[in-house]
């Protein structure tokens, strides 16, 4: 039987990349460019398949150019917020994500930002590395503990789920908000608030496990970030647009937030220059699923949902 046509966008994992290379007719794009408009359109005329990351942006303009080949975008990511999901269903293109596999690289990387902006890690490490660390004294440095504190997570799906149970490690007393009330099997006696100025009143910390949707651009703005207690620390590994990065920046000013960890940022690659006087910013290039078992269980993922369309089935991750 033919091979059916794949192209892979980015440099996915060895392993990924070599039982894609087993079962398909498969293109790589070994440069790891992200996938421009023009290229999207055109290997919709070459492809039946394609495997994106969140690089590439399936906007419904592009979509609409698109020609009739192509049958299944299987996407390298658990976050779909580069694909118009309507304009692909209107095209009848399958789309799949890749959860729960990233749940807990993600998780390990939010505790990373906690923890590293809570206790300075950006201006310690800064100074043991450039020699200027000359004295030392009981008030140097001095953070916010973590154990014992509140934590209110928004988003309580996978990932936020995750990151609760490590936060149970650090005796944190765990608040969320989500769509909806948890079962108790799942909440593990995190307390719900059924709205998110709410949970912010009570967050000492803060982390945004959610999805970005036009609901929840600039989740953070200028109000909620008011109701925060004084000199809570924000953590956000999921997507920049939630954060409305003016508003942080004057919650950082005024000492409402005392600190930010940020995986994630409006602009992406490259982040927001004004937040390179921040010391109390603890900032990584969105690099929250970035661990090499992490990789190879996200493309496998990918790949077990081809499998499944062209086997006929309907894949597992189909959104
Ligand atoms: C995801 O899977 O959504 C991560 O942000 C990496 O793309």
């Amino acid at each position: 039987m033919m091979k059916k046509r794949l192209w892979i966008t980015r440099r996915l994992s060895d392993a990924t990349l070599a039982r894609a290379e087993r079962d398909y007719d498969v293109v790589i794009n070994h440069e790891d460019t992200p996938g421009t408009a023009e290229e999207l359109i055109a290997a919709s005329a070459e492809f039946d398949a394609i495997v994106p990351c969140h690089s590439e942006h399936f906007s419904a303009d592009v979509v609409a150019q698109f020609a009739d080949r192509l049958q299944i975008v299987a996407n390298h990511s658990v976050g779909v917020d580069h694909c118009d999901l309507p304009a692909l269903k209107a095209r009848g293109i399958t789309v799949t994500n890749t959860p729960d596999v990233l749940s807990d690289a993600t998780a390990e990387l939010a505790m990373l930002l906690m923890l590293g902006a809570a206790r300075h890690a950006v201006a310690g490490d800064r100074i043991v590395r450039t020699g200027q660390w000359d004295s030392w004294s009981p008030a140097f440095m001095v953070g916010k503990q973590v154990t014992g504190a509140r934590l209110g997570i928004i988003g309580m799906g996978r990932v936020g789920r995750a990151f609760a149970a490590k936060a149970r490690g650090f005796d944190m007393e765990i608040h969320y908000y989500n769509r909806s009330e948890l079962p108790e099997d799942q909440a593990q006696g995190a307390v719900y608030h059924d709205s998110v100025e709410s949970l912010l009143q009570v967050a000492d910390f803060l982390s945004l496990h959610c999805p970005a949707t036009p609901e929840t651009t600039n989740l953070m703005n200028a109000e909620r970030f008011a109701l925060l207690p004084e000199g809570a620390i924000v953590v956000n590994s999921a997507r920049g647009a939630l954060v409305d990065e003016t508003a942080l920046i004057d919650a950082l000013d005024k000492g409402q937030v005392s600190a930010a960890g940020l995986d994630c940022f409006q602009v992406e690659p490259g982040g927001n220059p004004a937040f390179a006087a921040y010391d109390n910013i603890f900032m990584l290039p969105h690099i929250g699923s970035a661990t090499r078992a992490t990789r190879d269980a996200m493309g496998f993922r990918a790949l077990d949902n081809l499998d499944a369309f062209f086997a006929g089935k309907t894949p597992g991750d189909k959104l």
